[in-house]
């Protein structure tokens, strides 16, 4: 089923030309769903402007458009209200033979894009020998949302994580590594528990760099051994990269994030690479105190002096903007990626907005390769302040999944407290996870936001429990009315629109479609949960409003049954494109 929006556009638009010709041809019919149902379902709001446009009472021009409207097989009622809008109702009828046909469809009305793109997401991308913290969780969970979504389109997908495994920091962490404080080597077993803790091993490297001018010296030699392949240098980078690519996998292996080691194109990738990009570069850049530089317009320091974006540092060292210069180009003309997407922090937006103007000049970026910078906002405490542990570290990412988990076990023991011990723990980790993510996914990502443990738990509010909850309690009514195969039951239903609540269930869930297509254009996965609370609150009133299985007659129990099927269906849907997992039962 098409997006019945575009449909009434069109119909909108045929009328707007067969009465105004070429001038109401141009003009955009300004189709919404309808906000409150005594306006009926649908809005047109195209005679305002026109009136303006022709001179002519908008209400005159509403009328005018009405007698060339073609709806007959889509509406009830047209009418023409207030100033001129025009108020559309659906009949019962092609509402109901949609869902229907949305039931009989595996892929709920989603039908893949007609001209599929590549598309590179860049996300997650934490940074080797570091563990990941609270600032990763956003990039991996809307970016792999994001990946979902636009797969679910149709579309190629290529998740790229590109891991920060490269860089002079590499020179102390792998010469702490073999020149261990207490002397003596290390084997295996005591690398393990030398990286054990990420964070502590970065900062104890960091400190005798700091401290010990030797030490920096030696250091800085491992930098140029790595950079020159040294062998055994390189073992020991690539034994870093081994460990810490075990913690990442852990993390995403428990967040349920869909990135795997063959996901992983780090800034080493495009080490080999960055001869030449800096040549194609020359063009656009000029040397400045000895640095390659870009200078992007706009881009200046508070006292007017450019900032420019370096490429290739005075010393010929290469930088965070060489690698991702590197980057784009690859993904745009080896790759053949149409979109490239980067889900990264707000805070790197002019790091961005450098590197594609500088691609767009040199011809890797335009109109055939457009570059997106997904960005979002911080996470904060509960004083507002970017999250923090108690004792103002940071908070890292595994320690908080831990957390969510517990905290869901302890709900868990209250409400399901008869269910096997398994069957709590996977309960609590569905619930706990999702509710994590869905904090994080339902807020207009570009704003930041309050961590807050109780809200994302609640069961009723725009959460992840209270959906899944839903989810759970249709998979109970049929559970209860010991129907096996649902397909099989429902293959001929029809559905009966008796009560408003139907009507607006059923309404609802023809809004799938078009939101997911809004996400994969506007990358902002909120939609997508601002829509599913609105599906699950619908199914709320509808239940509360209407008895399924003991409803008057077979014919409206099966037709009710259909509704309960098609909103678990698109819950699980749903859930599944923000990668939040489903329960038969909680
Ligand atoms: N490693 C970086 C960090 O942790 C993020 C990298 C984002 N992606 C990119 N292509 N620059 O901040």
């Amino acid at each position: 089923m098409t997006d019945l929006k575009q449909v009434i556009s069109q119909r909108f638009s045929d009328a707007l030309t067969r009465a105004f010709g070429s001038e109401g041809a141009q003009v955009d019919p300004l189709v919404r769903q309808a906000q409150d149902a005594r306006f009926g379902d649908f809005q047109a709001n195209a005679a305002m402007s026109l009136g303006k446009k022709l001179g002519r009472k908008p209400r005159d021009v509403a009328q005018a458009i009405v007698a060339e409207l073609h709806l007959d097989d889509i509406c009830s009622k047209v009418e023409v209200a207030g100033p001129g809008f025009v108020n559309l109702t659906l009949n019962d009828r092609f509402v109901s033979s949609a869902v229907e046909a949305l039931a009989r469809d595996e892929r709920l009305g989603i039908t893949p894009a007609v001209s599929p793109q590549t598309v590179v997401i860049d996300y997650s991308s934490p940074n080797v020998a570091k563990e990941m913290h609270v600032g990763h969780l956003r990039s991996s969970v809307i970016g792999d949302s994001l990946a979902r979504v636009l797969e679910q389109l149709g579309h190629r997908v290529l998740r790229h994580n590109h891991l920060g495994d490269w860089g002079t920091q590499f020179g102390m962490l792998i010469e702490h590594l073999v020149a261990p404080p207490d002397g003596g080597g290390i084997d295996d077993v005591g690398l393990e528990h030398e990286l054990r803790d990420l964070n502590r091993f970065y900062r104890e490297a960091k400190a005798r760099f700091d401290a010990d001018p030797d030490f920096a010296e030696r250091a800085r030699q491992r930098v140029v051994a790595l950079q020159a392949g040294d062998a055994t240098t390189l073992a020991w980078w690539q034994r870093l990269v081994v460990v810490s690519k075990r913690h990442f996998n852990a993390v995403y292996d428990k967040l349920g994030v869909s990135l795997r080691d063959e996901h992983i194109v780090g800034e080493s990738h495009y080490n080999a690479m960055l001869g030449q990009v800096v040549l194609e570069l020359a063009p656009v850049t000029r040397v400045d105190d000895g640095a390659m530089c870009a200078f992007v317009p706009g881009f200046e320091g508070p006292d007017g002096t450019p900032t420019p974006l370096i490429i290739r540092k005075s010393d010929g060292g290469y930088g965070y903007g060489a690698t991702d210069l590197a980057a784009v180009r690859e993904r745009a003309t080896v790759l053949g990626a149409s979109r490239l997407i980067y889900v990264v922090d707000a805070r790197q937006s002019a790091h961005f907005a450098q590197v594609f103007w500088v691609a767009t000049q040199a011809g890797w970026l335009g109109p055939l390769a457009r570059a997106e910078h997904v960005k979002f906002g911080t996470i904060l405490g509960p004083d507002n302040k970017p999250f923090k542990t108690r004792s103002g570290d940071t908070v890292r990412l595994m320690d908080l999944l831990v957390e969510a988990e517990d905290r869901a076990a302890r709900i868990v023991e209250e409400k399901n407290a008869g269910f096997p011990p398994a069957e709590k723990a996977a309960i609590a980790h569905v619930v706990g996870i999702g509710a994590v993510k869905y904090a994080d996914l339902c807020n207009d990502r570009i704003k930041d936001y309050v961590f807050d443990w109780d809200r994302m738990m609640a069961m009723d509010g725009n959460t992840a429990p209270y959906l899944q909850y839903a989810y759970a309690r249709i998979q109970s009514i049929f559970r209860k009315a010991g129907i096996e195969d649902r397909r099989a039951y429902l293959i001929d239903a029809t559905l009966r629109l008796e009560t408003p609540e139907e009507r607006v269930l059923a309404l609802r869930l023809l809004g799938l479609e078009p939101v997911i297509r809004a996400v994969g254009d506007d990358l902002e996965p909120h939609q997508l949960c601002r829509y599913l609370f609105e599906l699950a609150a619908a199914f709320s009133a509808f239940f509360n409003a209407c008895p399924v299985l003991s409803a008057q007659s077979t014919e409206l129990r099966i037709s009710r049954l259909l509704l309960c099927e098609v909103t678990a269906r698109t819950l699980k849907l749903g859930l599944g494109l923000l990668g939040i997992e489903v329960l038969e039962r909680m």
